[in-house]
């Protein structure tokens, strides 16, 4: 959460403790930021921030306040909807952009669709953007994203031959995971969002992808080193998918990252059978 500062002096200590207990937990600026006013894309190419709420284009003309969000039903429905409208991955971005239903829209600083390359075989599923992510724009930019590079790295892939989003495209504020409901609400988009890539090979970054998409409970370990089925609609029917660990947890427990190079093998073995 941010806020602007008070207009009551505080002794820098009280000062704070009166943010802490007001629940701002990140420092973006020193200058409040009239969101309305900034529509306007950033000068640095960043995609624009989110706006903290949305509203309808008479209300934004002029009055006060923002529209209320959706309730629960509306904004499944909504999501569900939005997402089987979009023909293309611009369709897409631009309706997720719309889309109001979801809380974190409104805690985050913009939204993040993908990186990579939307023509490429593989495309890979994180759970949710953290705060370097939310800041740039962009999966997987942090420490974890540079694991994630140099484990496509080790099986000759990048960023221009790999395509990568994650479930959730909001950051969950302090980087605490995403609600079971925030997943479903985001769920369509992301299943539409695989059915207009149409990789050849899907991998599940964790267990949060793999559990979201592959509808099981089992833990990540039990899940990895093995091809799924994941379900497609798309015209090619289901589509290999191979959960493996998060860079992230990789980088809290290395001793894992063997199983993890055996997963990535498999994944190169994969690509490479499978020739278009
Ligand atoms: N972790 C994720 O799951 N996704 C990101 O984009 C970054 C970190």
């Amino acid at each position: 959460m941010t806020l602007d500062g008070p207009t009551f002096t505080l002794a820098p200590a009280q000062l704070l403790r009166w943010y802490l207990d007001a629940g701002v937990d990140e420092t973006i600026g020193d200058r409040p930021l009239d969101r309305y006013a900034s529509a306007q894309p950033a000068a640095s190419g960043l995609p624009p921030p989110t706006p903290a709420f949305r509203m309808a284009p008479a209300a934004a003309a002029g009055a006060a306040s923002a529209l209320p969000p959706p309730g629960p039903d509306a904004a499944r429905v909504g999501a569900a909807h939005l997402a089987a409208e979009s023909r293309t991955l611009d369709d897409l971005r631009a309706a997720m952009e719309a889309y109001d239903g979801c809380a974190l829209k409104r805690t985050c600083q913009r939204m993040v669709f993908a990186d990579g390359n939307p023509q490429a075989r593989v495309m890979l599923i994180g759970e949710a953007p953290g705060a370097d992510e939310d800041r740039l724009g962009l999966p997987f930019v942090g420490v974890s994203g540079k694991l994630l590079d140099r484990m496509l790295a080790s099986i000759g892939l990048d960023r221009s031959s790999a395509y990568i989003t994650n479930v959730v495209p909001w950051r969950p504020p302090g980087n605490r995971k995403p609600e079971p409901t925030e997943v479903e609400l985001c769920l369509p988009f992301i299943i539409r969002h695989i059915e207009l890539v149409a990789p050849d090979v899907l991998v599940f970054l964790g267990g949060a992808p793999a559990t979201a998409l592959l509808a099981r409970h089992d833990a990540i370990s039990r899940m990895r080193g093995r091809w799924h089925a994941y379900p497609s609609n798309g015209p090619a029917g289901p589509i290999p998918a191979m959960p493996t660990y998060h860079p992230a947890y990789l980088l809290r427990t290395p001793h894992h990252k063997r199983e993890a190079w055996s997963d990535f093998l498999s994944i190169r073995k994969k690509l490479d059978s499978h020739v278009e």
